[in-house]
């Protein structure tokens, strides 16, 4: 074969000839036909030409599905700049020290400024404050009727000082183990009433249900329980225990979101409130806090799971949906 053919080739399958057999080759370059295809004949041609027509009708398609996604991205209006997100990045996120990623805070923030817009309200709990990089954006969201309450055996001083230039009510501080939460007042007197838990401790498998059950407890009926380091390779023991969780209190929690380095829950009843924001706006969300290099993925069927993932942008488009169909996103 001449050499500027090779990567005007694929390897289509296999037929038997002469007793063994040889890899069927087409030529995608319908104006260069290597001198081969001249010389096969008979039903070998016509079925390579049928091949050929197959291939190219499905390239067609997959260009015409390419061509929709990048006008679609063109014509998706980002959302208008989050305040939040605004004030949050330019005076905390470099700032503070700590392990919230930038787009990890990006995601958080549509999170909780969709429960904002929609009138979710409840009190916010953090489990893991380290310096209070995070802390700190959910401070700037906690609303003067809500209570932000912060958990880590250690809270300096000087750590409080930080957080509180962004809570002006003044956050509930325990420095206790998540694990003795259960003897709290905010256990006891709490339950159903939080609407954004942030698990973010000890990342145990033990610690990690134990957070898991006391998220469960508290949270209310359009909550959300973020949970750290979830299918992060490093803690496959985060991800082992949130499956086992949410196997085993399936009629309570749902994964509906997962991607960099964090999995979303929330109650069964609240997943389609959240899937559709979702589908309709994660990624003008995203794009208007300055992430526009992502796909948002959802490449199963409701009956198999109704969870979204977010990752690296995948050949420019902002929506990915099932292999068998990529343009669809079922919800
Ligand atoms: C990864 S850091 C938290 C990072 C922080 N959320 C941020 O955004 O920068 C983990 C924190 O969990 C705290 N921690 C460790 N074990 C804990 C436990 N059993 N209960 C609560 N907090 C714990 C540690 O003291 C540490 O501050």
């Amino acid at each position: 074969m001449e050499k500027g053919h090779e990567k005007d080739s694929m390897i289509y399958g296999v037929r038997r000839a002469r007793g063994r057999e040889e890899p069927i080759e087409v030529y995608t370059n319908l104006l260069v036909q290597p001198p081969e295809v001249a010389s096969i004949s008979g039903r070998d041609k016509e079925l390579q030409t049928a091949r050929m027509r197959h291939i190219l009708a499905r390239t067609k398609e997959r260009l015409r599905r390419a061509w929709d996604r990048r006008r679609s991205h063109v014509d998706r209006p980002a959302s208008s700049i989050s305040p939040t997100f605004v004030a949050y990045m330019s005076r905390y996120h470099g700032k503070v020290e700590g392990w919230l990623s930038e787009r990890d805070a990006a995601v958080c923030d549509c999170l909780l400024t969709f429960q904002n817009r929609t009138g979710i309200l409840g009190d916010l709990l953090e489990i893991g404050v380290w310096k209070g990089r995070s802390a700190v954006l959910q401070a700037l969201h906690t609303r003067q009727s809500e209570r932000l309450v912060l958990v880590d055996p250690s809270i300096p001083p000087e750590v409080r000082c930080v957080i509180e230039t962004a809570a002006p009510s003044g956050p509930t501080y325990l420095e206790i183990r998540s694990s003795e939460l259960v003897h709290s007042e905010v256990y006891r007197e709490g339950a159903g009433t939080f609407r954004w838990v942030h698990v973010d401790g000890e990342h145990s498998g033990q610690a990690v249900t134990n957070d898991l059950d006391v998220g469960n407890r508290l949270l209310g009926g359009g909550g959300i329980i973020a949970i750290d380091d979830f299918m992060d390779c490093q803690y496959p023991q985060v991800t082992r225990q949130t499956f086992e969780y949410i196997s085993c209190h399936r009629s309570e929690l749902q994964l509906f979101l997962c991607g960099f380095e964090k999995g979303y829950l929330c109650r069964p009843e609240a997943a389609q409130l959240y899937l559709a924001f979702l589908k309709e706006s994660f990624y003008g969300e995203m794009r208007g806090r300055g992430h526009d290099q992502v796909t948002i993925f959802k490449t199963a069927y409701p009956s198999d799971m109704n969870c979204f993932g977010i990752g690296a942008r995948r050949d420019g488009w902002d929506y990915w949906g099932p292999d068998d169909d990529e343009t669809t996103i079922p919800i």
